[in-house]
């Protein structure tokens, strides 16, 4: 186990009831931070209080983004243990986002070790209520105070953990959608497939529009064709046509979801064909005419899966599956939830 040091706080917060709960609004009493110095490496790791922070107004992350985050859950289970979903696959992103980000490498094992070492004095923070977790938001931002554009000597990496309910305040119901044809998420070549906040300011502008004209979110295309489709929202896609499930294939525009990954696996091991590829706007509304478009819906850790019930582009608009959830989308969201509050063994 890492030797960690830990500074407590006097007097313990309370967890809200579910209702007050929403997402990403309230931090628990205690944060894990560590950090990186060059010729040093990674360093002096502590748990603290959770609250405000020293920072530099010239610090790197504040000027040219050089930053990256995760963000992974852990659920209350039936006999009052706490199980977190995947942190393997979470804490190894992470470091293939910070090779994208030019942020030095981190020992996984130790990240996982600090991660325990915060649940365990957390745990009368993760809620148990349906719907409910603990989301774990560990991030690293380029710390040196610097303002010549270049790779940081320093950084800090923080754990931060905040109870959950639903992402969207609408829940598991289905979403309507604009295909976004004037913004683009990312480009080949660029940071799509990294968690790094640039992708996520990439999208505020489209979002904020598909907002104002009474849609829910934007589906992504490419940035070159404008033809093929990339990602809903925050969240991978997901499409059953005719008893196929067709994902569009990581291309290196594409963050390589968690969750998508957890939803091929499943639909493959119940014996469904399993398809990633390229797939574009045109086939879609085409599969549509044909009645041949049973499902559509998004996959992500944070809304696990959202039904998609309504897609417009260029002035026409499909509705699927009469804008009601699917019963593929509610059976993959009823099994990915059972296992991961460990109702249900986890096989891969
Ligand atoms: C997800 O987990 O689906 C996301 O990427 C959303 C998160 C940035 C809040």
């Amino acid at each position: 186990m890492t030797e960690i040091q830990v500074n407590k706080v006097g007097k313990v917060g309370v967890l809200p009831t579910d209702k007050a709960l929403g997402f990403g609004k309230i931090f628990t009493d205690h944060m894990f931070v560590m950090d990186y110095t060059s010729g040093k490496g990674w360093h002096s790791p502590r748990i603290i209080p959770y609250g405000g922070l020293e920072a530099q107004p010239a610090m790197i992350v504040f000027h040219y983004g050089q930053a990256i985050f995760e963000g992974m859950k852990a659920f209350k289970t039936a006999d009052n243990r706490v199980n977190i979903f995947r942190p393997y696959e979470y804490l190894n992103r992470f470091n293939r986002s910070a090779k994208h980000l030019c942020i030095p490498e981190m020992d996984v094992e130790q990240i996982h070790d600090a991660l325990i070492q915060l649940l365990t004095l957390e745990k009368d923070w993760v809620p148990n209520q349906p719907g409910t977790s603990l989301y774990i938001r560990p991030f690293v931002v380029a710390d040196e105070p610097h303002l010549g554009v270049k790779v940081a000597d320093s950084y800090r990496l923080f754990i931060i953990l905040s109870p959950v309910a639903a992402y969207y305040a609408t829940g598991f119901n289905p979403v309507s959608i604009k295909v976004e044809d004037k913004y683009v998420r990312a480009t080949k070549g660029g940071l799509g497939e990294a968690k790094t906040p640039a992708n996520y300011a990439m999208s505020l502008a489209a979002q904020q529009e598909a907002y104002a004209e009474g849609f829910g979110q934007v589906l992504w295309l490419d940035a070159v064709e404008r033809k093929y489709i990339e990602e809903v929202g925050t969240m991978n896609i997901l499409f059953k046509i005719n008893g196929e499930i067709i994902t569009p294939a990581l291309n290196g525009s594409i963050l390589g979801g968690i969750t998508r990954k957890t939803v091929l696996e499943l639909c493959r091991s119940w014996g469904l064909k399993v398809t990633e590829r390229q797939i574009s706007i045109e086939e879609v509304f085409e599969a549509h005419a044909k009645g041949q478009l049973e499902e559509v819906f998004g996959s992500g850790t944070a809304a696990v899966i959202s039904p998609v019930g309504e897609l417009s582009w260029k002035g026409q608009k499909i509705v699927i599956n009469n804008n009601q959830t699917g019963e593929f989308a509610q059976k993959l969201f009823d099994y990915i939830t059972g296992v991961q509050s460990n109702k249900i063994a986890d096989q891969f």
